[in-house]
């Protein structure tokens, strides 16, 4: 049986899917196309450096072996991303990828079939499959990296999501996780009053879907902080490479490796 958090979740995706992103923009002031860039930068870095390639400018782009006009012939670094919504994390991985000079094959999942056609339109370079965090259509050991942005909180069943990523990753293989997440402290009472009374609002008024907005923002503050978050990843066999925080704490974007 359809688990009924699932269902209204997804039926909720699927109704504000056509302003999700420009609610997004609004709400983050234009931030979170820089949080998922930052997050995309470190994870691609270190997918780099277990490729074993080496980089004589990682700003730049060159890499050594190209500059002594050595070519390998390079297989793909495969990149799933999970709840991938209209496809942002995609498109930002593909950009940077393009500017660094990695080929990636890129893959997005998601339950919400109004998502993944935006997603499909947006980024006709990637594959889209229809598909849960908590089973992901994938076999063992089938990607280098996985993505997953502010999808964790949706999860229906937050342990068997970890280790569905955990299985299709391969051994040492890199997850990205951009969330929200739950915190204290004074500047993040402001960041908190703002997410619970303005971004309903306004998402209300763009979507016509003011639940759904209040359903996003309320499940920040019942969700875990970095620090439960990141002890969770350890106990499911994944070390933390890099943990970030912005918005006064509320943002946490980690890149871990699978042990
Ligand atoms: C807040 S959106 C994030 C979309 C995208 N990753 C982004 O960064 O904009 C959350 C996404 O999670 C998806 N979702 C809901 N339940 C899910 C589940 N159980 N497993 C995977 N994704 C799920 C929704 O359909 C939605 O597209």
């Amino acid at each position: 049986m359809e688990n009924k958090k699932g269902e209204k979740v997804v039926n909720l995706f699927n109704s504000i899917a056509p302003r999700y992103d420009l609610v997004n923009f609004i709400t983050s002031w234009g931030n979170d196309g820089r949080w998922r860039k930052k997050g995309v930068e470190l994870f691609l870095e270190e997918l780099k450096k277990r490729e074993g390639l080496r980089w004589k400018n990682w700003e730049k782009g060159e890499r050594i072996d190209r500059m002594e006009g050595v070519e390998p012939p390079l297989s793909p670094i495969r990149v799933v991303d999970v709840a991938t919504g209209t496809g942002k994390m995609v498109k930002t991985l593909c950009q940077i990828g393009k500017k660094r000079g990695i080929k990636l094959e890129i893959l997005g999942v998601d339950p919400s079939p109004q998502m993944l056609e935006i997603a499909q339109k947006e980024c006709p370079f990637a594959t889209f499959q229809l598909g849960k965090g908590e089973q992901l259509p994938f076999p063992d050991n089938f990607a280098d990296g996985v993505t997953i942005a502010f999808g964790l909180r949706n999860f229906e069943n937050f342990p068997q999501g970890v280790e569905e990523i955990y299985r299709i990753l391969k051994p040492g293989g890199l997850l990205l996780v951009l969330e929200f997440v739950a915190g204290k402290g004074v500047f993040r009472k402001v960041v908190d009053w703002y997410t619970s009374t303005l971004v309903p609002l306004i998402g209300g008024l763009l979507t016509g879907n003011r639940e759904a907005y209040s359903y996003l923002s309320s499940s920040i503050s019942h969700f875990y902080t970095p620090d439960q978050l990141l002890s969770l990843f350890s106990s499911s066999n994944f070390t933390p490479l890099h943990t970030l925080t912005f918005n006064a704490g509320q943002l946490l974007v980690a890149v871990l490796k699978k042990k």
